[in-house]
Parts: structure tokens; C-alpha cells; sequence
């Protein structure tokens, strides 16, 4: 298992992240197949038909679960405990973050105070997060909700709701329509 997975980890880095976008033309659905296989073998779980964009960034990613027919965006980066539902759309440079150094200490630098516990992230079911999102520690995202493009996500996401800014605060809550929209 270790094995397989430092091979997928190596190949990914080297090979796999810097396959063509998903949407392009040619190559665009065998580059998305092989960042899947690769997602596959690295994650803790990894759900059917998952996007893994091109540039993005997630370390061994051995922390991460990610559900069904989900996706992580181009150029993004996920550290290190983040959790993913089903259906969630990641716009390009997302940056989710488990995991802050510690600074309680005045007389020590910052830099030698080493690492708090990580925080795990949790994304629900259904979320659209935006372009350019930060997503910080223990943050917890509703299913349903949508979080508008560079919010700073510091506190958890009711469901449905659509949260903007820095810091996110929910700008409106989602309505229920019954007709609209594409491929329904
Ligand atoms: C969040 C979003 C979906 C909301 O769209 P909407 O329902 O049309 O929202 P509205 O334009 O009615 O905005 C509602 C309020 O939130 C504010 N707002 C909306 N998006 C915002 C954002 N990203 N940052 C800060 N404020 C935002 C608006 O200024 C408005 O404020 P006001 O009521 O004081 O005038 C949209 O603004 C957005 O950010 N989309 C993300 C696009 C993207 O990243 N695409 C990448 C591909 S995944």
C-alpha cells in the first residue's frame, strides 16, 4: 500500500499535475482519467468520477477524502485534513488549510515553535466554492452552500447559504426553484 502510493505520489508530481486542463480538447479526458487514478491510489477515500484539476496541489494527500462526482480546481492546494462531499465544484486556486504554527510563545521564533494539531475541514454535499477561496482550519461548509470568489472562510458555512468577503460573512440564503438551469 505505502508503495503504491509513493509511486502515485511521485508520478503525480512529476507527471500527472502538469497534464493538460480537463476541458481541453485533446487529451483533456485522458489527463483527467490518469489525475484520477493517481487520486485514487493517494487519497484516504476517493469517490467515483472525481476531477483532479491540472496544477493542483495536495501534498501525499493520504489525509484527504473526497466524495462522488466532486472536483478540486485547477491550481489548487489542499493541506492536509479536508474532507469533501459529493457534487462539490472548486473553482481554480482554492487554498484549504487544516493546520495553523504555533505562536504562543514570545521568547521563542515562531518558525522553531512547530506545528498546533490540524483541524479538519469539512466540506458538505452539493457546495460551490468560488474562485480563489481560502478555506482555514476546522471550517466546516454546509451542503447546499456557495461561497463567493477570495472569501477568507473563518467560521462554518450554514447550509444553503451564500457567503461573500474577507471575513465570509452569508450575504443570502439560497431559494428553492423548481424549473431553470441546464442539464437537469
Ligand atoms: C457568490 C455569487 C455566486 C453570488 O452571486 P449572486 O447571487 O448573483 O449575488 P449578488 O450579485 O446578488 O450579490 C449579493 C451581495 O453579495 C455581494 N457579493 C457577491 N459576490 C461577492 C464576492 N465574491 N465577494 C464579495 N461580495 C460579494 C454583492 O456585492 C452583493 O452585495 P450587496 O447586497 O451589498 O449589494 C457570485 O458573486 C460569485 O462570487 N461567484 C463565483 C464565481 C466564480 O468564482 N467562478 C469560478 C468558476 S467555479
Amino acid at each position: 500500500m505505502y508503495l503504491i502510493r509513493g509511486i502515485a505520489f511521485i508520478f503525480y508530481i512529476c507527471i500527472a499535475k502538469r497534464l493538460p486542463t480537463s476541458d481541453t480538447k485533446v487529451f483533456g479526458k485522458v489527463s483527467k482519467k490518469i489525475r484520477q487514478i493517481c487520486g485514487k491510489a493517494m487519497f484516504a477515500k476517493c469517490g467515483v468520477n472525481v476531477n483532479i484539476e491540472r496544477g493542483a496541489d495536495f501534498g501525499s494527500g493520504r489525509r484527504i477524502e473526497i466524495g462522488n462526482h466532486s472536483g478540486i480546481g485547477k491550481r489548487c492546494s489542499l493541506r492536509w485534513e479536508v474532507t469533501i462531499g459529493d457534487y462539490v465544484m472548486m473553482g481554480p486556486e482554492v487554498v484549504i488549510i487544516s493546520q495553523n504554527h504555533l505562536f504562543n510563545r514570545t521568547d521563542t521564533p515562531m518558525a522553531l515553535q512547530g506545528f498546533g494539531d490540524p483541524k479538519r475541514i469539512i466540506i458538505g454535499n452539493d457546495v460551490w466554492i468560488g474562485w480563489g477561496v481560502m478555506i482555514l482550519p476546522g471550517v466546516k461548509i454546509g451542503d447546499g452552500a456557495i461561497v463567493g470568489a477570495g472569501a477568507v472562510v473563518t467560521k462554518d458555512v450554514p447550509p444553503y447559504s451564500i457567503v461573500a468577503g474577507n471575513p465570509a460573512k452569508v450575504v443570502k440564503m439560497r431559494e428553492s426553484q423548481v424549473s431553470g438551469g441546464q442539464n437537469l
